[in-house]
């Protein structure tokens, strides 16, 4: 049988931004589309419903993109209720006017336009992988910037050792913030060196338009090599601390989710294997990998660290 291995920078043709939004992406930067930085463009604004940016190929997904209704119609989001159909319901979330605070340990707390913060950064388009815990997977053509360009704004003093993620608890539009045994809001943390590492992502844009509600938008966190529990949507709060934060689901049931949670394909889950996962779109298995398959990238982190639950 022959395999053919994909190069770095090779996609599969379904990755590829369609036309209509190249051309809208040129209309929108003026024509020719002056490319800022390395190789990276200026953020698209949200125009008429697009927003797109250039694909960073650093992170080749090596997997083909999950079909948009597939990542956009099965989903976790357990403030719109435990059920994976939540997208007709988290149309309720508006998404603008939002602001996002930063506090605790920072220079100056703050607290910025979305719209306005979004103008300070430069977007990119990344694809990657997303593994649940659950044992799922999804591709998918994501648009934001890194989590290192916002801490330049945020401005962490010396002695911030770990970042939370706090998200929105809006009663009006969330109907599972009924179900008051869950500990709300739903927020998740990790290292400021996870936080500064290169892969880790706020996404403000998928499929080449915003976020829509169900997967997070207007802005979401992404920790690619991470189960997809620690990926927080719909972000409102980003606190600095020096004490090491007990999340949302390693509150409820701290024997089957930890602080860490990177992904590793030979450590299971208490009730289940996590040697596979199911893609969302195909339903074909296919082996999972430690750290995502991100182990370049961020393996670095954890070394010397082996006293710690680091795949829990
Ligand atoms: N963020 C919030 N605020 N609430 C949630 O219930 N679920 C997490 C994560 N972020 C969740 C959340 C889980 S378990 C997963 S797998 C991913 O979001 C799912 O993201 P998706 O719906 O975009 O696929």
């Amino acid at each position: 049988m022959l395999i053919r291995i994909p190069r770095g920078w090779e996609l599969p043709d379904s990755a590829a931004t369609p036309e209509p939004l190249v051309l809208d992406r040129r209309k929108a930067l003026g024509l020719g589309g002056a490319l800022i930085g390395a190789g990276l463009a200026r953020p698209a604004r949200a125009q008429e419903g697009a927003l797109t940016a250039m694909r960073n190929t650093r992170y080749p997904p090596a997997r083909e993109v999950t079909p948009e209704r597939d990542a956009t119609t099965y989903n976790n989001y357990y403030e719109f209720g435990p059920g994976k159909s939540i997208a007709s319901g988290a149309q309720r979330l508006p998404q603008r006017p939002w602001t996002l605070k930063f506090e605790g340990m920072v220079e100056k707390p703050q607290e910025l336009d979305l719209d306005g913060l979004l103008r300070r950064v430069s977007l990119e388009e990344r694809v990657l992988r997303h593994r649940c815990v659950e044992a799922w997977a999804m591709t998918v053509p994501w648009t934001g910037f890194p989590m290192a360009e916002l801490l330049k704004i945020a401005a962490p003093t010396a002695s911030a050792k770990y970042v939370v993620f706090e998200t929105v608890a809006d009663r009006s539009a969330m109907p599972g913030l009924r179900q008051s045994w869950y500990p709300w809001p739903y927020s998740e943390g990790c290292t400021m060196a996870e936080a500064a590492n290169e892969m880790c992502f706020l996404a403000v844009g998928m499929y080449g338009k915003p976020v829509p509600p169900q997967n997070g938008g207007p802005i979401r966190v992404l920790f690619p090599w991470k189960y997809g529990f620690k990926s927080g949507k719909a972000l409102t709060t980003i606190r600095f601390t020096d004490t090491r934060p007990v999340s949302f689901w390693e509150k409820l049931q701290p024997s089957e989710y930890g602080f860490w949670a990177n992904v590793n394909p030979e450590v299971p889950h208490p009730r289940w294997s996590q040697a596979s996962e199911r893609l969302l779109g195909s339903n074909e298995r296919v082996p999972t990998k430690i750290f995502n398959g991100y182990g370049e990238f961020v393996a670095s982190l954890y070394e010397g660290m082996s006293g710690e639950r680091l795949f829990l």
